[in-house]
């Protein structure tokens, strides 16, 4: 499994934790930046990342930023992206099951590293259910396809 990660500075130190731990599990991760504390704008990793998952050279991205929601809004913006904002484990299954989420998004300002591994391993552990779930993700296809230029 190949995974691309990006962050601004509020979500670089959870970032750093992911990476860490999901190299020890032999995960191989490409990180996307930001790769300083220094101020940056969060929608310049969200689009990186969620184009590189569009593009198939990655099985899911992971985006964090200081609330999660700014960089995940940015993600999905990206067509093909289905990016989940997740702060418990059970939606990150959920998620997984229903939406066929293929960008995780969290925030570090508001979870703690622990539960947050938990939600990235309870991600990247469940599958797509298919069925009448794949009909209702179809239809979010239909919108981004009807709103696209
Ligand atoms: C940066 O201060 C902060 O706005 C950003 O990390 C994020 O929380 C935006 O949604």
């Amino acid at each position: 499994m190949k995974i691309a990660i990006g962050s601004d500075h509020g979500g670089l130190n959870l970032k750093k934790a992911v990476i860490t731990h999901l190299e020890k599990k032999g995960i191989e991760v490409k990180d996307f930046g930001t790769y300083t504390e220094e101020s940056c704008d969060y929608p310049e990793y969200g689009c990186k990342v969620a184009e590189e998952v569009v593009a198939k050279n990655y099985d899911f991205g992971i985006i964090i930023c200081g609330t999660g929601i700014g960089i995940s809004m940015s993600a999905n913006k990206v067509s093909g992206v289905r990016a989940a904002l997740c702060h418990d484990t059970f939606s990150a299954h959920a998620t997984r099951q229903h939406n066929n989420a293929n960008v995780l998004a969290m925030g570090e300002r508001v979870i703690g590293e622990g539960l947050a591994l938990d939600i990235v391993d309870t991600f990247l552990n469940s599958e797509f259910e298919g069925g009448r779930h794949e009909r209702r993700v179809n239809k979010i296809t239909d919108i981004e396809k009807k709103y696209s230029k």
